[in-house]
């Protein structure tokens, strides 16, 4: 059997068929338009569906059903989008209407981050391991995590939302409105204001130089580092701090034997990875006669949220 695994973002809406070893065989992307009546957003959903279908050479009763994952609070067992901050899906009922727009009746839905999760361990950085937190640093911060095996997801599945942990009561707007949360700090929409302000208050650095030159995303602090920029460095040290801070925080509560880093973030590799694994390895309770804690990189990448969508169906 086939899976169908539905990502979607608030940049694209990533699908793709994906086999039972997770591995995908055909994809398609289709760009997001977030302010969209959900209707549409949802019949969006639903075309890309059918592109995967046509255009990988599917037969309809080859599919096991449809994944989704979203970001925000999704009731998995109602099959409803509940909150969503940026995308205009808030109260969906996303699980009945995509069944009934394409005929599929087996249909799936979950947050995000914890499809991704589910992914990773059951296929990528944490296959093998019991307990896992899986943190992603993207537009937002998602995090998903697996104990004793099982996705931990609260009540009505509304939880598991470490991106909105506080950190700081005082500190900056986070996407959903609050202050100082975890998000705030170490998302790469975070990481784009951090280089932004670091550019202001040093115009003379070779990171405010590219900076003009080439606008600012979230890997231009690294480029510059790479090329020795000073001022880059401490934007990126800073950066490390503040993700080390919230991975301590899960690790001291949940104590997986791996964390895995995923989001646009983590395709920095090393520069990102090493000094995070020693920021945690050192800060985490009792490091000295606890279990060492992994902290690695996500090895499925950007395919982490649909194969883990489809893997809601395994
Ligand atoms: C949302 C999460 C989501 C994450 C990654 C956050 O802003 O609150 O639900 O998993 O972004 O998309």
């Amino acid at each position: 059997m086939f899976y169908i695994g539905i990502d979607i973002g608030g940049m694209s809406i990533k699908g793709g068929l994906v086999n039972e070893k997770g591995e995908i065989l055909f994809k398609h992307t289709l760009v997001t338009e977030p302010k969209k009546p959900s209707e549409e957003i949802v019949r969006d959903i639903a075309s890309v569906v059918e592109r995967v279908i046509e255009g990988s050479g599917v037969k309809r009763d080859e599919i096991a059903g449809v994944g989704v994952g979203c970001p925000g609070s999704v009731h998995d067992e109602a099959g409803i989008v509940r909150y969503c901050c940026n995308i205009n899906l808030v109260g969906t009922p996303l699980r009945d209407m995509l069944a009934s727009i394409t005929g599929i009746g087996a249909v799936k839905i979950s947050n995000d981050a914890n499809c991704a999760a589910l992914a990773e361990t059951m296929f990528g950085a944490g296959e093998g391991a019991k307990n896992t937190v899986m943190v992603t640093l993207g537009t937002g911060v998602g995090t998903g995590i697996v104990v004793e095996g099982k996705l931990l997801v609260g009540n009505k599945s509304a939880g598991a939302e470490g991106g909105h942990i506080t950190i700081n009561f005082s500190g900056p707007e986070c996407g959903c409105k609050k202050r100082g949360h975890f998000e705030a700090y170490a998302s790469a929409t975070a990481l784009m204001g951090q280089t932004r302000a670091a550019c202001e208050k040093h115009p003379e650095s070779l990171l405010a130089e590219i900076a003009k030159d080439d606008g600012i995303s979230g890997k231009t602090v690294f480029i510059a580092a790479k090329r020795g920029d000073k001022v880059a460095k401490a934007v990126i040290n800073r950066y490390i701090k503040y993700v080390g801070i919230g991975l301590v925080n899960f690790a001291n509560i949940f104590f997986p034997e791996v964390i895995i880093i995923g989001g646009g973030i983590s395709n920095e590799g090393d520069a990102v990875i090493k000094p995070l694994r020693r920021y945690v390895q050192k800060n985490v309770y009792g490091a000295q006669y606890n279990p060492e804690i992994k902290v690695v990189a996500a090895t499925l990448k950007n395919d982490a949220g649909i194969i883990g969508a489809a893997a809601l169906l395994m």
